[in-house]
């Protein structure tokens, strides 16, 4: 991805220094390990590479919002989001305790939200019990409710080193096909407890967005995925689009159709521009 780099924790902090002193709305963390196994081991251990960021964060950052990505495609060496059983397919169940692990322990280093991505059947209510029984109880969930399959996760799968091994995500992920599908999800996930909910990605699933507005309440945020920014950044740097104009008129048609919140590569010049 064209200026997106992984950083080691020292330089994220001095990224999440000029990130405040710009006035982001806050931060999300996407962890990679040295070594990745079956088990995803790097993504609960106490002091895996999220865990360690988040404390760094919040001592050297004070009052930096610092939201987790709780899943375990970037620590497992498959490259699934959960746990791959004998057969090779995705393990639901067994994954929803490695998620709630998870979130605890990024609870426990300090995050402010956690943001459960893996679309896993029943994580949000795993999620909120294990936190509320090892006192995090005030922490709240951001889920990614309607996640589709998509060909524009493309590019983050390449920067996180997290493209699946065999087989895709169908299994967990939506059906592009299906709108409806979206709300019941959604309507699943805040009655297990979000807090907040989001859709993804952005620009191809607005009527989603829409459509989540008008039904929910809850706070809503979309995500504008790595191949949105890819494709508007390839574009840029050809000549084909003005760079600044396309940022803005592409975030401002995700917040029209409905989002409170936007999850995007650009948020820095975005922010510069909006002034
Ligand atoms: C998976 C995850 C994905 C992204 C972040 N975490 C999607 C996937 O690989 O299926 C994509 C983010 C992006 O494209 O910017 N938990
Ligand atoms: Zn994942």
């Amino acid at each position: 991805m064209p200026g997106i780099a992984q950083l080691s924790i020292d330089r994220l902090a001095r990224e999440c220094e000029v990130c405040k002193a710009l006035g982001l709305g806050g931060v999300i963390l996407f962890g990679i390990p040295e070594e990745k196994d079956e088990v995803a081991s790097g993504a609960y251990a106490a002091d895996g590479i999220t865990q360690r960021a988040v404390r760094a964060l919040k001592q050297e950052i004070p009052g930096l919002l610092v939201i987790t990505d709780v899943c375990n495609c970037e620590y497992t060496s498959h490259g699934h989001c959960g746990k791959v059983d004998a057969n090779g397919d995705v393990d639901n169940d067994a994954t929803l305790e490695w998620l709630a692990k998870t979130a605890v322990s990024h609870a426990c280093a300090g995050a402010d939200i956690v943001a459960p991505s893996d679309m896993m059947d029943g994580r949000v209510g795993a999620i909120r019990k294990a936190l509320d029984a090892a006192g995090h109880a005030n922490t709240p969930i951001l889920s990614y409710a309607a996640k589709y399959t998509s060909v524009f996760y493309g590019p983050f799968r390449e920067a996180a080193e997290s493209a699946p091994q065999f087989g895709d995500r169908r299994s967990y992920q939506m059906d592009p096909a299906n709108g409806r599908e979206a709300m019941r999800e959604i309507a699943l996930d805040l009655e297990e407890g979000a807090d907040m909910i989001m859709v993804k990605p952005a620009m191809p699933y607005l009527d989603i967005l829409r459509e989540a507005r008008t039904r929910f309440d809850a706070p809503l945020g979309a995500y504008q995925v790595s191949g949105e920014f890819s494709m508007i950044m390839a574009a840029a740097q050809n000549g084909w689009l003005d760079l600044d104009r396309a940022i803005i008129e592409s975030l401002t048609g995700i917040r029209r159709a409905g989002a409170d919140f936007i999850l995007t590569y650009f948020a820095k010049r975005a922010t510069e521009l909006l002034g």
